[in-house]
């Protein structure tokens, strides 16, 4: 009998009525009627704690929740991932971001091929360069040391460097200075490479296709400003690149000598612990990056191992998902008590709304359910003044993911602590909030009573580590990778691809050729005349330079 779609299926149908039960309860209530309830919804891997209490949920609601995971065949997907069968339905691929941080003696075969060594071999050869960069024996074209290093790369071969080598500037060297340009607006460049000494530079240029415009565009520039200071030959002492597509960095002029590789079966936004990650490793050496893929490995064998009901993306994933389907909210917020991981947020987007952002299931039909929720936040405390207003006190239920670490890097007097109870305050206030006698008793005027109450009853999780370290963020990592993937496997869709960005890139290669020309236009009546006011303006632009 072929096997219900997931808003027909009986787990389903069980958790709309359990939900209907439930979704008055106030936490205030759970938390009254169970003394046990913060110790029996909290659960630890990988140096991570994940608190899921302050959720509007009860074991039954993860007993049922866990029962929809099973009943969608969870179990084996995670298997099919890690044995490395074509998961990837629409492009036919493999998808083993896993084996990027299997250990040296582990068995991935795909295509009959153990690919563990050819990882490791990578690994090594990286390592190597790292190390000649980081201790001055891989020289500029003058002789001198390389102090800047420019990664060039977007989306995936961006934002996990990028990320990660912010958020682990504890460990970098502070010999080097590593810096990020994604964007093909050339400010971007302009401000990346202001005052740098083309001799003292290293560009890695990163892109699994080594075809996508705005990185090629950069890397373009990039050649350009340094054969004007150094010339010609200086190219190969300046550019490495990072890519599975030898032929394209051979054709760009970097020697495939100098190129790092990785596979089609890391997709972009998984390929952090790749070569994609070569800019991060150079930071904070080779070591470090070692003991990061140890993090990462740590929670990809808790995801494979651990039962349902105590493991840390499973919980992650069906939390969320409780609230996408059954309280209809659209967005999560990721809120890090750490301006190292500021850019966590940004890295999130792409991992979560770039793989779950599907509208049909892996059979094409369209979905009758949400796919992945719109995720935002920034670095705490900043965020409490100025969107933590709507979190409290506006009428949208935002469930957030709150992240701390119990111990700086930084040791500055009374910061982490005064970071860390700011931290357990929100969860604190948004669960409980303040009711309207409390306020009265408070002294508040009638008339202002309403303005000062809060709802409270406002989901969020708590996940806490020790301190922000290389094999924490693996595992921070990997905890949200694996989050994804168990959304994905019970929305039934696939994660990992992302048809959705080509309708845009090629309408805009067409449109950088209007832009350049007098062609006649066949777009919309809106896209005609933007066209046609942009040509204006360059045409008044060249009349006033003449
Ligand atoms: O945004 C689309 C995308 O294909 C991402 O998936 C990828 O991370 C990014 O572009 C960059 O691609 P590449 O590494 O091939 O330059």
């Amino acid at each position: 009998m072929p096997r219900p779609r997931l808003n027909q299926s009986p787990e389903w149908l069980a958790l709309r009525g359990h939900y209907a039960d439930v979704a008055d309860r106030e936490l205030r209530d759970w938390f009254g009627a169970e003394p046990q309830r913060a110790s029996s919804m909290t659960v630890e891997a990988a140096g991570l704690v994940l608190d899921y209490s302050k959720n509007r949920l009860s074991a039954e609601t993860i007993g049922l929740l866990v029962a929809l995971a099973r009943s969608r065949g969870v179990g084996e997907r995670i298997e099919a991932m890690f044995r490395g069968e074509r998961i990837n339905t629409t492009e036919g691929r493999a998808v083993l971001h896993t084996a990027l941080r299997a250990p040296r003696d582990a068995e991935v075969v795909v295509d009959g091929e153990n690919v563990v060594p050819a990882v490791h071999a990578v690994l090594d050869r990286m390592a190597a360069f790292a190390g000649d960069v980081r201790e001055g024996r891989w020289r500029g074209a003058t002789g001198k040391r390389i102090r800047h290093v420019v990664n060039l790369g977007i989306g995936g071969s961006d934002l996990g460097p990028a990320m990660a080598t912010r958020a682990l500037s504890a460990y970098a060297s502070r010999e080097l200075d590593v810096r990020f340009v994604s964007n093909v607006d050339g400010a971007d460049f302009a401000q990346a490479t202001l005052g740098l000494d083309p001799a003292e530079t290293l560009f890695i240029v990163c892109s699994k296709t080594f075809t996508t415009i705005e990185t090629i565009t950069n890397a373009h520039s990039a050649r350009r400003w340094l054969v004007e200071g150094l010339g010609e030959d200086a190219v190969a002492k300046h550019f490495v690149a990072v890519s599975t597509n030898r032929a394209g960095v051979t054709e760009f002029g970097i020697d495939a000598g100098n190129m790092f590789e990785f596979w089609d079966w890391v997709g972009g936004r998984y390929s952090l612990p790749s070569a994609i990650g070569l800019s991060l490793m150079v930071a904070i050496g080779p070591e470090s990056f070692r003991d990061m893929l140890a993090g990462f490995y740590a929670m990809d064998e808790h995801f494979r191992e651990a039962p349902f009901e105590r493991n840390l993306p499973v919980l992650l994933g069906l939390i969320g998902l409780w609230y996408d389907e059954f309280f209809g909210c659209e967005t999560t917020a990721v809120l890090p008590y750490s301006e190292e991981l500021a850019r966590f947020g940004d890295y999130l987007q792409q991992l979560d709304m770039e793989s779950n952002g599907k509208r049909v299931d892996l059979d094409g039909v369209e979905l009758e359910w949400q796919s992945a929720p719109v995720v935002w936040g920034q670095a705490g405390t900043n965020g409490q003044h100025a969107f933590y207003q709507l979190l409290h006190q506006g009428t949208k239920l935002v469930p957030c993911d709150f992240i701390g670490f119990l111990r700086s890097n930084v040791d500055l007097g009374d910061h982490q602590r005064l970071l860390v109870a700011n931290l357990f305050a929100q969860a604190e206030a948004l669960a409980f909030g303040k009711t309207a006698e409390e306020v009265t008793a408070a002294g508040v005027d009638a008339e202002l009573v309403p303005h000062r109450v809060f709802p409270g009853n406002r989901p969020s999780n708590m996940i806490l580590a020790d301190q922000l370290t290389p094999h924490t963020l693996g595992a921070l990592i990997a905890l949200y990778e694996h989050k994804v993937f168990l959304q994905a496997a019970i929305w039934g869709i696939n994660a990992f691809d992302q048809w959705g960005v080509e309708l845009g890139k090629v309408a805009a290669k067409q449109i950088a050729g209007e832009l350049a020309d007098d062609s006649p236009l066949t777009h919309d009546s809106s896209t005609n005349a933007l066209i046609e006011r942009y040509r204006k303006s360059q045409e008044r632009l060249r009349h006033s330079s003449q």
